[in-house]
C-alpha cells in the first residue's frame, strides 16, 4: 500500500486508462517515443522500405537554400518534433550563410533525443545558440514567447499526419496564435500512393515497426506495472483510402486479460480486438490547402521530389 502511494504515475495515465478502457480501444501515439521508441524510430528512418525520411532529406538537400530564402532573415529557426535532428542540419546550413547566427529551438516530448540533436548540432555550428525545449505539442505552444524575433517553424516528418483532420487543423491555429505576422512555417506531408509502398513503409521485413508499436506495451508495462504479453498481440497495418489514411494496430492473438497493478485495472481483450496505436495521414496537394487556410496560414510554396512522394510546404502568416 506505501509502495504504491510512493509511486509517481505519469501524467498521461488517464489518457491511457481511457484508451484501454474504450469500446474501440486506442492509445495515444506520443506514448510511442520513450528512450528506447525514439531509439527504434531512428532504425525505421533507415529501414529501405521506410521511403519517407530519405525522400524529404533529399528535398532539403536539393531546395534548402531556396527554401531559406523564401522565408526570409534573419530567422530564429524552431523545430516541432525535432527528435535528434538529423535533417535539420542541412537547413541550418543554408541559415549560416545568410545570417550572423544560427539561433536554434528544438522542441520534443523526447529528452534523450533532444540532447542529441543538441549535441550533433553544436558540434557542426560551434557559434550557434541551440536552446532545446522539452514539450508535449498537445498541450499549446506557450514556449514560443519566450523565443523573441522572426521565426521560421519546423514541423517535419510527417509527424501532422498523426492527427486526424480536426486535431490537425487545431494544432496548426494553435500554433498560429503564438506567431506573429511574417512568420513562416514548413510543413511536411506525405504524399496519397499506392498500397505497395504504403504498406510495407509500416511493416518492414526486419520487424522493426512491429517492435516499435509494441514497445508502447512495453512502456506500459514499466510505468504502470503492466503485465502485457508482447508475443500475445501481433503488429497490423490497413490502407483506409476513404479517410486517406494509414491505420496502425496491436491486435490481440487470444482472449486475454492484463493487469495494470499500479492503478489497479483491468483490462480485457478477445481474440482479434484490436488496441489502435496511430493514423498517418496521407496528403493531396488540396487536403494541404485547405488545413492551412482553415488554421490560418497562407500557403506560399511546396517542394516535392521527383516520384512526388514526399512535399514540403512553406506557409506564412497572413495579419
Ligand atoms: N510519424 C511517423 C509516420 O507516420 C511515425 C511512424 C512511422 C509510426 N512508422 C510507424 C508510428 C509505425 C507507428 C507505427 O510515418
Amino acid at each position: 500500500m506505501i509502495a504504491r502511494a510512493e509511486i509517481a504515475l505519469p501524467s498521461y495515465v488517464n489518457e491511457i486508462l481511457a484508451g484501454l478502457s474504450s469500446v474501440s480501444k486506442s492509445l495515444p501515439c506520443k506514448l510511442f517515443y520513450d528512450q528506447i521508441g525514439s531509439a527504434l524510430f531512428e532504425q525505421i528512418t533507415r529501414l529501405p522500405e521506410y521511403y519517407l525520411t530519405r525522400t524529404e532529406l533529399a528535398i532539403l538537400e536539393g531546395n534548402a537554400d531556396e527554401i531559406i530564402k523564401t522565408a526570409g532573415s534573419p530567422i530564429s529557426v524552431v523545430e516541432l518534433g525535432a527528435g535528434t535532428a538529423t535533417k535539420t542540419r542541412t537547413l541550418l546550413r543554408s541559415v549560416a550563410r545568410r545570417q550572423i547566427r544560427v539561433k536554434y529551438f528544438p522542441v520534443d516530448i523526447s529528452p534523450s533525443a533532444l540532447a542529441e540533436a543538441q549535441r550533433g548540432v553544436r558540434e557542426q555550428f560551434p557559434g550557434a545558440l541551440v536552446r532545446p525545449v522539452i514539450a508535449d505539442l498537445s498541450h499549446g505552444f506557450g514556449f514560443l514567447r519566450d523565443i523573441s524575433g522572426p521565426k521560421l517553424v519546423l514541423y517535419l516528418g510527417s509527424s501532422i499526419g498523426n492527427f486526424d483532420g480536426n486535431e490537425s487543423t487545431e494544432l496548426l491555429r494553435k500554433l498560429r496564435g503564438e506567431l506573429s505576422s511574417g512568420d513562416a512555417l514548413l510543413l511536411g506531408t506525405d504524399t496519397v500512393k499506392s498500397e505497395e509502398i504504403l504498406l510495407p513503409a509500416y511493416d518492414d521485413r526486419q520487424g522493426v515497426t512491429r517492435e516499435f508499436n509494441k514497445n508502447i506495451l512495453r512502456r506500459i508495462n514499466r510505468e504502470l506495472g503492466g503485465n502485457f504479453d508482447l508475443d500475445a498481440f501481433c503488429h497490423r497495418v490497413e490502407w483506409n483510402a476513404a479517410c486517406s489514411r494509414m491505420e496502425i494496430y496491436l491486435e490481440s492473438c487470444c482472449e486475454q486479460q492484463v493487469l495494470l497493478r499500479w492503478t489497479g485495472t483491468v483490462i480485457r481483450f478477445l481474440q482479434g480486438e484490436r488496441i489502435h496505436t496511430e493514423n498517418s495521414y496521407k496528403y493531396t496537394d488540396d487536403m494541404v490547402c485547405r488545413m492551412l487556410a482553415r488554421a490560418g496560414f497562407q500557403h506560399e510554396r511546396t517542394w516535392l521530389d521527383g516520384q512526388k512522394w514526399f512535399a514540403l510546404h512553406l506557409a506564412r502568416v497572413l495579419n
